[in-house]
């Protein structure tokens, strides 16, 4: 089988450069033709760079455009309190090399969408959906090209930013609600899934086990991450954005079920909520496969493997 083509749409952040570097590792199952970064973990002057940081580290050779500095209605709310100034601190990535490729990462994802067959690129989305529903709004007929799209953001039961909603969906909630009603196959790993798959101290020394430049970067960058959150009890060092990634390269890692999902964008309290319908008790039909267990373990068998093909320097 031919790899599976995917942009990926993103804000790095620790989790998003973790899930760039197991896309890049990956070749057998996924073609990256593209990265597109978007405001979200920190402003989009750092997202673009970072994105650029993983990419020349790992010797990839994918274009990085830059998309969208703010949310589409909303201001800006960025995460420096989890993922550092820099949006990768810990990591010690040197400045990137690489410039931007030219133009409007919107633009872009609809250029290369319809530059392949109809059905054969998916869109995996990392950060606020801004960039995603901006491509939407310029080419009515992405959404019926796309093979799917899978993203991290949401919640079935609690949020990470406010009691009722994630990150991603909290920053954009109104492109989140054009996306989740594109009519697009939706593949959503929310919080609940993603909060399964944490760094622990052990997994973190097998990362650093590995010994290569990339992967000291990749402990640097995690052990960092890990020891961020608000809590002590609130769940830290979740990969969060790699399930995306290690879904597409092994699906069998993960389980969930078709459900309707709707994102609320009037409650002042509730805004970026998303409402998952895991029971069916209304009529509204399954826009999303929402997935609801990992296979953590084996999450990081796979990670661990693929970090060591890329030796990085
Ligand atoms: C999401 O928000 C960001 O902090 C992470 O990169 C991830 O995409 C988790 O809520
Ligand atoms: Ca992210």
């Amino acid at each position: 089988m031919s790899p599976r083509a995917i942009i990926l749409d993103c804000d790095p952040g620790q989790d998003d450069a973790v899930a760039i570097l197991l896309a890049l590792a990956s070749p057998e199952e996924l073609e990256l033709i593209a990265i597109t970064t978007v405001a979200g973990n920190v402003p989009l002057v750092r997202t673009s760079a970072n994105a650029r940081r993983v990419v020349d580290f790992a010797g990839g050779d994918v274009p990085v455009y830059a998309g969208a500095a703010k949310p589409l209605l909303r201001p800006l709310a960025t995460a420096e309190h989890v993922h550092g100034a820099t949006g990768l601190d810990g990591s010690e990535l040197p400045p990137p090399r690489r410039p931007l490729a030219p133009g409007h990462a919107s633009r872009a994802i609809v250029d290369l969408v319809r530059a392949r067959p109809p059905k054969s690129v998916t869109l995996v989305a990392t950060g606020p959906l801004t960039n995603v529903a901006l491509a939407l709004a310029l080419a009515p007929d992405l959404g019926e090209r796309l093979e799917a799209i899978v993203l991290m953001g949401g919640a079935i039961g609690l949020g990470n930013v406010t009691p009722a909603a994630e990150f991603n969906m909290f920053v954009d909630p109104h492109a989140a609600a054009m996306v989740f009603t594109a009519g697009v196959p939706i593949v959503m790993f929310p919080l609940d899934v993603t909060w399964q798959v944490r760094v622990t101290a052990e997994r973190l020394a097998r990362i650093a086990a590995i010994g290569t430049p990339l992967a000291r970067a990749v402990a640097g960058m995690l052990a960092f991450y890990r020891g961020r959150g608000t809590r002590e009890d609130a769940p830290r060092g979740a990969l969060h954005d790699p399930c995306t990634i290690a879904w597409l390269v092994e699906p069998r890692l993960f389980s969930g079920r078709p459900c309707a999902v709707e994102v609320e964008t009037a409650s002042p309290t509730a805004l970026g909520r998303t409402l998952v319908d895991w029971f069916g008790v209304t009529d509204r039909p399954p826009n999303a496969t929402v997935m609801r267990e990992a296979d953590a373990d084996g999450f990081f068998a796979l990670l661990e493997k693929r970090l060591a093909r890329l030796g990085g320097g």
